[in-house]
């Protein structure tokens, strides 16, 4: 058993700011399924929302957050977080973080987004997230107070009430279970406090804009563990991912709109026009709805996002990275339009946490995508997640400090002595995949009872498959988020059957109105308590609405 004051599952954004800024004080753990890199945080493209120009207000980004939001968003966490946007900023400049400045000047060069009433998004050209990953990589790689476990995946917390060793009515977490991948070793962890910093869920889809660690794994193992999750339905879809058959998963930013670039049909007509008074730049549940909606109505495989009219020099200034990624694929986005079609992006909903980014459970933290704050809404404003990631990783390192004290609890090991190696891993793989293509069917854009409730069936005929494959076999990094999948898949669409309305990213053709109650959807997991078993058996757990 390993013992650390702060366990860190994730190395984005969220992360690795909470361990760098915990490290002066603690013992800390990060635990990455795969690399330090490997994350959302590091194909953000965009960059990062700040209301620092002088022509610009936290009041306004406040509002334009709200209005994203679709009336969903919890009005003193986006003042909370808005008002702290040019710390983070500066927190990353202080980092090695080398934002793009203005032509001749040292003054920041703000870009533009959709719904964003001014510039205000600050950026390294289009590779905003690498710039800052790696800048947070190094930090960490060289702090004596950090250990690093690249390639294991957590799989589970421990909790007091799980284990049933401390007799209290709290539900405390006490640490967690790691497989490192190359071994097959289940490795005891026990720390004083565990932050969830495991991203979001877009996996879930078929198509989406995230890389592959994005299953979702943090949601699952709070919800197992007692914690309650909301606004699950609210999964945003990106309108412009590269359609290409070589490269599924490439963004195209929506900075590219907010400099200039135009949506057009295959017939080279713009239509933005026609859904929104705020055209090419409305908030991206509008874009992604009209796309989808001209899909379908013309039977055309994607829309094309057209920059070609700016000077090749002003194209290679902004946006060099989409420019030689499309080149490679020739595609000169200097003189073609870019095809382009949505794909999931983002997970409004997760881990419901409070101001000190505290969940439910007692020593259990979630930050940045997989955390439910309550900034976001029923509809994400593009670029505040990597601010969300750095103002609530402050929140959680102050809390942290100010109240933890070491208790070391003697931890069980993983009991993995009835079970057997799996005899078709292939089985997973054929799971996994239709998992991804029946929520992308049925679980997408447009939502319908009919189709909702498709998917729930199917997730009940797939989740007695899964537990059989868990509790009877050694767990292997693909089951284990294949497990996380469908829990999140599950979270998904129970939180879309119950909201009877359509709003922000939930649009079901049976409730098309917006309600005049505006309610927020939490799930809370009615039996979580022994959940590991001899067998790690999962037991089923019933989820209400009480939105
Ligand atoms: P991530 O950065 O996704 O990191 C999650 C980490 O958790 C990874 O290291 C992963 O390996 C690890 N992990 C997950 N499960 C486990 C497990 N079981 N065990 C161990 N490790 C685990 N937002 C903006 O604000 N501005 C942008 O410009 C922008 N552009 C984007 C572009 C793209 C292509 C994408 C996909 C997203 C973009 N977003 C943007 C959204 C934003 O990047 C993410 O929401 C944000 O980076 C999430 O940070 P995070 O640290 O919470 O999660
Ligand atoms: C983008 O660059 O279009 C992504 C920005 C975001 O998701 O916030």
């Amino acid at each position: 058993m390993l013992n650390f004051d702060v366990a860190i599952v994730g190395s984005g954004l969220a992360g690795l700011s909470t361990a760098i800024k915990l490290a002066d004080d603690k013992k800390i753990a990060i635990i990455s399924k795969r690399t330090l890199s490997e994350s959302s945080s590091q194909w953000a493209q965009g960059g990062i929302a700040a209301s620092v120009s002088s022509v610009d207000s936290t009041e306004a980004h406040v509002n334009d957050t709200i209005v994203a939001g679709a009336g969903l968003c919890d009005e003193s966490v986006t003042k909370f977080v808005t008002a702290n946007s040019a710390s983070a900023l500066n927190w990353l400049t202080k980092m090695g973080v080398n934002f793009t400045k203005q032509a001749n000047t040292s003054e920041l060069h703000l870009t533009k987004e959709g719904g964003h009433s001014h510039r205000r998004i600050a950026h390294v050209a289009d590779t905003t997230g690498s710039a800052i990953q790696s800048a947070l990589i190094e930090k960490v790689n060289n702090h004596p107070n950090i250990t690093i476990f690249e390639d294991h995946i957590a799989v589970d917390l421990i909790t007091n009430k799980k284990l049933k060793i401390i007799k209290t009515e709290k539900n405390i977490c006490l640490g967690l279970y790691v497989l490192e991948n190359t071994s097959g070793k289940v490795v005891t962890i026990q720390a004083d406090v565990t932050v969830l910093a495991t991203g979001g869920a877009s996996k879930v889809y078929l198509y989406t804009t995230n890389p592959d660690v994005s299953t979702g794994d943090g949601i699952s193992m709070a919800w197992r563990s007692g914690c309650r999750v909301a606004n699950m339905e609210f999964v945003q879809f990106h309108p412009t991912c590269l359609y290409h058959p070589h490269e599924k998963s490439f963004l195209i930013s929506e900075v590219l709109r907010g400099e200039g670039g135009i949506l057009k049909l295959p017939n080279n007509k713009p239509f933005m026009h026609l859904y929104d008074i705020r055209g090419d730049l409305a908030p991206r549940d509008v874009v992604a709805r009209a796309i989808d909606f001209e899909m379908k109505k013309r039977g055309i495989e994607c829309v094309y996002l057209d920059i070609s009219h700016k000077s090749k020099k002003f194209i290679m200034e902004h946006f060099p990275m989409i420019y030689e990624r499309c080149l490679s694929l020739n595609i000169d986005i200097s003189k073609d339009p870019i095809p382009v079609v949505p794909a999931a992006h983002y997970s409004c909903g997760g881990v419901m946490t409070d101001f000190n980014a505290q969940t439910d459970v007692d020593n259990l933290y979630a930050v940045g995508e997989a955390a439910y704050t309550g900034l976001h809404g029923a509809n994400r404003l593009a670029s505040n997640s990597l601010l969300e990631c750095l103002v609530f990783s402050d929140a959680a390192v102050s809390h942290i400090v100010a109240k933890h004290k070491a208790h070391r609890e003697i931890l069980p090991r993983w009991d993995a002595s009835r079970v057997t190696d799996a005899d078709e891993e292939v089985l997973i793989t054929h799971t996994w995949n239709e998992l991804r293509r029946f929520m992308w069917n049925y679980v997408g854009i447009v939502r319908t009872n009919k189709r909702l409730s498709r998917a729930m069936h199917r997730i009940d005929m797939l989740r007695d498959e899964v537990n059989e494959f868990y509790t009877n076999f050694k767990i292997s990094n693909n089951l284990i988020e294949l497990r996380n999948l469908l829990q999140v898949a599950e979270l998904i669409v129970k939180s879309a059957i119950s909201r009877k309305e359509s709003r922000g990213l939930h649009f079901s053709k049976d409730f098309p109105e917006t309600s005049n109650k505006k309610y927020i959807t939490i799930l809370e997991p009615a039996n979580f308590v022994g959940a590991i078993e001899k067998k790690h058996t999962i037991k089923k757990e019933k989820s209400t609405s009480i939105g």
